[in-house]
C-alpha cells in the first residue's frame, strides 16, 4: 500500500523556519547565518562561527578572544564529574560517556534556571556546554583506556586545549590548525537527525541539557556522526588487506553485497559534492607525511572515491576526508565522533534557543495497519 502523505524518513519534508542555516544544493553551498560556510572554514575560525551561531553576528578579533577566554574559563568540570567517570564500565563507549556527562552536568543548575527558556538563560547554559564538552568527552576517554586526567589548560585557546587534552602535551600549530578547520568543517549542518532531535525535545520545553543529550545519541549512529570512526575502520582494513593494490577490488565486492560505503552518500547531496568534503580533501596530501601509511591512505582515499562515483555516482560526505584528517594528526578513532558532537554543540545550541523563540509542540501522526476491535 502506498500512502501519498507519508515520507519514509521525513524526506523532504520541511521541519522548521530557520534563520540559522541552509543547504543549497543548486549552488553548493552552505549557508551559515548568511556566509558560506566553506569561506568561514578558510578564513575564520571554530570560535568566530560559534559565537556567529549563538549570538548572530561574526564577532571582531577581540570580541573572538573575549569569547574564547569565557569559553576557557568554564571548560572545568566538578571533581564529583571525574570520579562518575572513574565509576563507569570499561566497556562503555566514549559517546555514551559523553552523553551521560552532559547529563549528568544539568545537575549543576539551579533548578528554575534550569528550566528557564529565555534567550538569555540558554545561551548562557549553552556557552558552559560547550566549554565544558571537550574536557567532559577526553577525559571520560580517558578514563575508560585507564589513563589519567589531563584538566583542562585556560591559558590554551579551544582548539589548542582539545588537542592538549587528548595528547597530554602541547601540539603542534599543524594539529591545532588542522583540528580547527575539522571543529569548523562540523560545525552546523541545517536540519540532520540530531538536530531535528534537539528541536523534538526542545519544542517539549525540556532543557538544553537534555536536548544535547538525545542529540549525542542521534549523532552516534554509523547511519550519521559515527560514520567517520566506520570510514578509518575501512581505510585501516583496506591498508592490512593490501592496500592501494586491493582497495578497488574490496569496493566493488561491498558494492556487490549491498554494504553500504561509510563516508558517502547524504540524504540532501546523494549525488552532488558535499562542499565540505570537496575542501577539506585538499588537506590529506598536505598532511600525508605525518604518518608513515599517509601516503598510502591517500592514494586509497582516491581509489574510493573514484570507485564510487563511477559505478554509484555518489559521493564523499565530510566524514569521509575528516576520518582520514583525524588519523594523520594522531586522534584516537574512538573520539571522531565525540569531536565531532562537541563542534556541533554550538549549531545544536542555536537550534534549541531558536525552537523555544518560536515554539510548537512537535506531535506528528501515524498511519494505522494495526488490528481494531480485538477484545481482552
Ligand atoms: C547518509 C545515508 C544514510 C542517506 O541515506 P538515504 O537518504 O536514506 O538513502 P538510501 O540509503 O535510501 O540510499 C539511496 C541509494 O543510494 C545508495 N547509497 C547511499 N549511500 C550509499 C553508500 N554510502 N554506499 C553505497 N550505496 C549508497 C543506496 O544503496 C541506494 O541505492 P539503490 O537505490 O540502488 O538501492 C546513506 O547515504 C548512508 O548510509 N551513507 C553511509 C553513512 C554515512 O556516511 N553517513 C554520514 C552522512 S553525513
Amino acid at each position: 500500500m502506498s500512502y501519498p502523505n507519508y515520507k519514509p524518513g521525513l524526506e523532504g519534508v520541511i521541519a522548521a523556519i530557520t534563520k540559522i542555516s541552509y543547504l543549497d544544493t543548486e549552488k553548493e553551498q552552505i549557508i551559515v547565518r548568511g556566509y558560506d560556510l566553506i569561506e568561514l572554514i578558510e578564513k575564520t575560525s571554530y570560535i568566530k562561527v560559534a559565537y556567529l551561531l549563538l549570538y548572530n553576528r561574526l564577532p571582531s578579533d577581540e570580541q573572538a578572544k573575549e569569547f574564547e577566554k569565557s569559553l576557557m574559563a568554564e571548560a572545568e568540570i566538578p571533581d564529583s564529574m571525574y570520579q562518575l567517570f572513574s565509576l563507569m564500565p570499561k566497556t562503555t563507549q566514549a559517546m555514551d560517556a559523553l552523553r551521560t556527562g552532559i547529563s549528568f552536568l544539568a545537575g549543576y543548575e539551579d533548578p528554575d534556571f534550569l528550566m528557564d527558556t529565555s534567550t538569555k538563560a540558554n545561551e548562557a547554559k549553552a556557552l558552559k556546554i560547550l566549554a565544558k564538552a571537550p574536557t567532559i568527552a577526553v577525559n571520560s576517554y580517558r578514563a575508560l583506556k585507564g589513563m589519567p586526567f589531563v584538566r583542562p589548560n585556560r591559558e590554551l585557546g579551544y582548539a589548542e586545549n582539545f588537542i592538549y587534552m587528548i595528547k597530554g602535551e602541547k601540539p603542534t600549530a599543524t594539529e591545532v590548525d588542522t583540528l580547527d578547520k575539522i571543529l569548523t568543517a562540523y560545525i552546523e549542518h541545517e536540519m540532520p537527525n540530531s538536530t531535528f532531535a534537539v528541536r523534538v525535545v526542545a519544542s517539549t520545553l525540556s532543557d538544553i541539557y537534555g536536548a544535547i543529550t538525545s542529540a549525542v545519541a542521534s549523532l552516534k549512529g554509523p547511519l550519521h556522526g559515527g560514520a567517520n570512526e566506520a570510514a578509518m575502520k575501512m581505510f585501516l582494513e583496506v591498508l592490512s588487506l593490501g592496500g592501494v593494490k586491493i582497495a578497488e577490488k574490496y569496493i566493488l565486492e561491498k558494492l556487490a553485497r549491498k554494504d553500504k560505503i561509510m563516508g558517502f552518500g547524504h540524504r540532501v547531496y546523494m549525488k552532488k559534492y558535499d562542499p565540505r568534503a570537496y575542501l577539506l580533501k585538499d588537506y590529506i596530501p598536505k598532511l600525508a607525511h605525518l604518518r608513515p601509511e599517509g601516503a598510502e591512505l591517500a592514494q586509497i582515499y582516491e581509489i574510493i572515491a573514484k570507485v564510487m562515483e563511477r559505478e554509484k555516482g555518489i559521493f564523499p560526505n565530510a566524514d569521509y576526508p575528516i576520518a582520514l584528517l583525524y588519523y594523520l594528526i594522531h586522534i584516537p578513532i574512538d573520539l571522531y565522533t565525540p569531536i565531532f558532537l562537541c563542534s556541533r554543540i554550538a549549531g545544536l545550541a542555536a537550534h534549541h534557543i531558536e525552537q523555544h523563540e518560536n515554539n510548537r509542540l512537535f506531535r506528528p501522526r501515524v498511519i494505522y495497519e494495526g488490528e481494531r476491535d480485538l477484545h481482552p
